[in-house]
Order: structure tokens, then sequence, then C-alpha cells
């Protein structure tokens, strides 16, 4: 039977800021340089420089830059915008306070991807734009839906989170679009601790976003008080030495008792509201603290994004054999950076349970099915593949900083649970 050792075990992400950099920028808020904004359009240009686009316009947070950019297009009220069902619902709200009308169209249930067949039969009259979310940091094939987008005269959004430099056919995720964003927050690969970036080659439509990102206010400095201590907490919950002695007992403690509690601490959060319009909180200018942190992540993106997909590569060729269908199908000619590693375990609380037992902490997806969400029931739609993704698909860890040893080993614990169970 195959365990981690008690001082290793395997929490289920990492931040990607580093602690030194986290106490950089709690000095940076110190000394008051939350006000500057001289590093941001540096930080801008090496995103821009870093994607192959010419312009980058830096957010609030990712929900700002798509609200600013379906502004800027004026698409006309009540136009449909198709999207891919799993995503954090604010971005449904943003949508819907500018006037548009969501379509949700299932994604591919082997790929987790925006389907182009579905989203052709989706294409209205009504019909004005498309946006396109890659989730898990996996390609989808975006020459099919680029060339439906150009026949039916739609506009392209792409939503990149998940996905810093992730490629279809040698271009990267973000950049087929007429505009593409992506979050900075916590979790992410380029993280600012919070914040957004909006990328696109049009300049007459980066300035219609810069124009509305330039108008909000400075940032409280409670607000970055509260943003950095979080990054600091999530940093050191999930170092190594902190998760396997501290994490990780309280985390197996509570679930060995009630599997669901943490997911649904996560999952299940009050705040979960249908908006009529944008709250204040979200509308800060970014500033050079926020600056500061994200050319520290740009400077080593690709190298972490290379050895996660080393991680990854570990996995698909562990489980390959044995485990073929619960894998996500990795499409011809994309190059994919598994933000998240994708894994099919119906089981649910019993699959991670087991894994917990063994010392690697795993969860499912915390972003909601938005197309069943009771908030948004006037405009629900069936969409089966993603309610079953938002199910059963569990993330296995494979964050940058995961020795490759430690990913046989996790490769190992899942085969050993597939021996025990019907469907392995
Ligand atoms: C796919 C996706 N899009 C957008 C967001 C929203 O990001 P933000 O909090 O910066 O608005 C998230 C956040 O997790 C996400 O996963």
């Amino acid at each position: 039977m195959t365990t981690l050792p008690w001082y290793d075990r395997i929490p289920r992400t990492r931040i990607y800021l580093k602690l030194p950099e986290i106490i950089g920028g709690l000095a940076g808020v110190i000394s008051g340089a939350e006000v500057g904004e001289e590093r941001v359009g540096t930080f801008e240009q090496a995103f821009a420089g870093m994607m192959g686009v010419g312009q980058a316009v830096a957010e609030p947070y990712a929900r700002i830059a798509l609200y600013h950019v379906v502004m800027a297009l004026n698409l006309p009220a009540g136009s449909e915008i198709i999207m891919t069902p799993i995503t954090i619902h604010d971005i449904v709200n943003v949508l819907l306070i500018a006037g548009l009308k969501p379509v949700f169209v299932d994604i591919d249930p082997q790929t987790y991807q925006m389907d182009p067949d579905r989203l052709l039969q989706a294409i209205t009259p009504k019909t004005r734009a498309v946006l396109v979310t890659h989730l898990f940091g996996l390609a989808t094939d975006m020459d099919h839906i680029q060339s439906l987008c150009r026949q039916h005269g739609l506009v392209l959004l792409e939503d990149g989170s998940h996905a810093y430099n992730a490629a279809w056919k040698g271009r990267k995720l973000g950049t087929f679009g007429d505009a593409g964003f992506f979050s900075l927050s916590s979790l992410k690969a380029v993280s600012t601790g919070y914040g957004g970036m909006v990328i696109t080659r049009e300049p007459g439509l980066a300035e219609g976003v810069r124009q509305q990102a330039r108008q909000l206010p400075a940032v409280a400095k409670k607000h970055l008080w509260a943003i950095i201590f979080r990054n600091l907490i999530l940093n050191l919950a999930t170092h190594p030495v902190f998760f396997s002695w501290s994490t990780f007992p309280l985390v197996r403690w509570i679930s060995d008792r009630s599997p669901e509690t943490i997911r649904k601490m996560q999952t299940d959060n009050p705040h979960v509201l249908r908006l009529r319009e944008l709250p204040a909180s979200w509308l800060w200018k970014f500033n050079d603290v926020q600056a500061g942190l994200g050319l520290e992540c740009l400077s080593r993106v690709q190298g972490w994004d290379e050895k996660r997909r080393q991680n990854a590569q570990i996995l698909l060729e562990r489980l390959g054999g044995v485990a073929r269908d619960r894998l996500p199908r990795l499409l011809e000619g994309s190059h994919n950076v598994f933000w998240r590693f994708p894994f099919r375990a119906p089981e649910g609380a019993g699959f991670r349970r087991f894994m917990a037992r063994r010392g690697v902490d795993l969860t499912t997806t915390l972003l909601p099915c938005c197309s069943s969400m009771p908030i948004f029931a006037d405009i629900g739609r069936e969409t089966p593949h993603a309610q079953r993704a938002v199910r059963e698909v569990h993330f296995l860890p494979v964050h940058p900083t995961i020795h490759p040893d430690r990913i046989h080993q996790q490769a190992e614990i899942v085969l050993e649970f597939l021996k025990h169970t019907p469907h392995g």
C-alpha cells in the first residue's frame, strides 16, 4: 500500500505567489505604493509581450475585464452571447448587467471544452458574440470555433484564466478572438493577489476598455490589506511543511467525519446572488503593488508551466493504460498547460477519502455549472455534460512545486484505488 510520508503530503493546490513576494507586497502597501501607476504600464506591456499581442489593459477583476470589453463593443441590448456554462457565476452576472442574454451550450464530455457543433446549433438571429472559457488549461479546436464566428459575423471572446501559455496549433489561447481576458486572482498561474487583464490586437477596442479602467477610483488601503493577508494565509496553509503538519490533519479529520463538509464550505457560498448592478467593491483601479507581484509571476510562468506539464505527463502515462476513459481527451494540435488535471471519479467522497488516507488532498472543481443555478433559472438550460463534470471531475494535484517522484506515488495510489473499485 502506497502512502506519502507524513512530512510531505500533497495539497490540492498552492498559490503561485512566493512568500517573499507577498511580504514585498505588504511592504509596498505600508509605503503607500498602491497609489502609484508607473509599474502598471510595464506589467501591461510585459503581459502583451508574453501573449504576442499589441495591447493589454489591467483591470480590477476578470469579471470587470469582461464587462469593460462588452461595454466597449457596444452590443445591442438583448444580444445573445453563447457561452460555456462552467465558470464563476459573476461572469454571468456582469453579462446580464451589461444588458446581454447569456446562452449556455454544453461542453464536450471528454475534452471539457466548448463543443463547436453545439455552438453552431445555438446560433440564432439575435446571437452577437461567443465567450469560450478554456477550462482547466486545456485547448479546444479554435480553428473550428473561429471559423464559425467569422461565418456568422460573431464577436469571439476568450476567458483564458486557466490557460496562460496554453496554445492551439502554436497560437496562444486568448489571442484568437476579438479580445481575451484573464483572472489574476490568488490561485491563477499569473497572480497579482487579485486582478484581471484584457488583451486584444485592436487598438480601438483597447482604448475603449482603457478609458473605463482608468476612471476607477484608487483602491482602499483596507481592501488591499485584506487581499495580501489572504494570500499570506493561503501560502502558509499550503506550504509543504505547514500543510503536512497542520492543514492536512485538520482537513482529514473533518472529511473523515463529514465527507462533504469542506467541499460545501467552498461551494455553498451565501453570497451567490443575482446582481442588478456592479458592486463598488469590484471597482478599484489596478495599482503598482499588484503590478509588482504580477511582474514576478510573469518572469517564471513559462518554466512553471513546463514543470506542471511534465507532472501531468507522468499521470497521463501512468494512468492511461487502465483509466483512459477517466482522463481528458487531448486534441491533436493542442498545447495544454493543465492548470488543473481533471480525473473523472464518480465515486466522489469515497475517492477523496481514499486519497486523503494516503496523503493526497484533492477536490472537485469549485466552479458551478451556471446553466442550472437557481439564480439563473430564467436563462437556464439542460447541459448534462457540464453538470456531470462539476459533480465527477476531481483534480489530481500537478502543481509545479510538487516533485515528480511524489507524482509517481500519487499515480500509484490512484491505481490502487482503481483496483478496489467496481468502476475501476
Ligand atoms: C474561468 C474563470 N473565469 C473568471 C474567473 C473570475 O476571476 P475574477 O475573480 O478575477 O473575476 C475565474 C475565477 O476563478 C475563473 O475560474
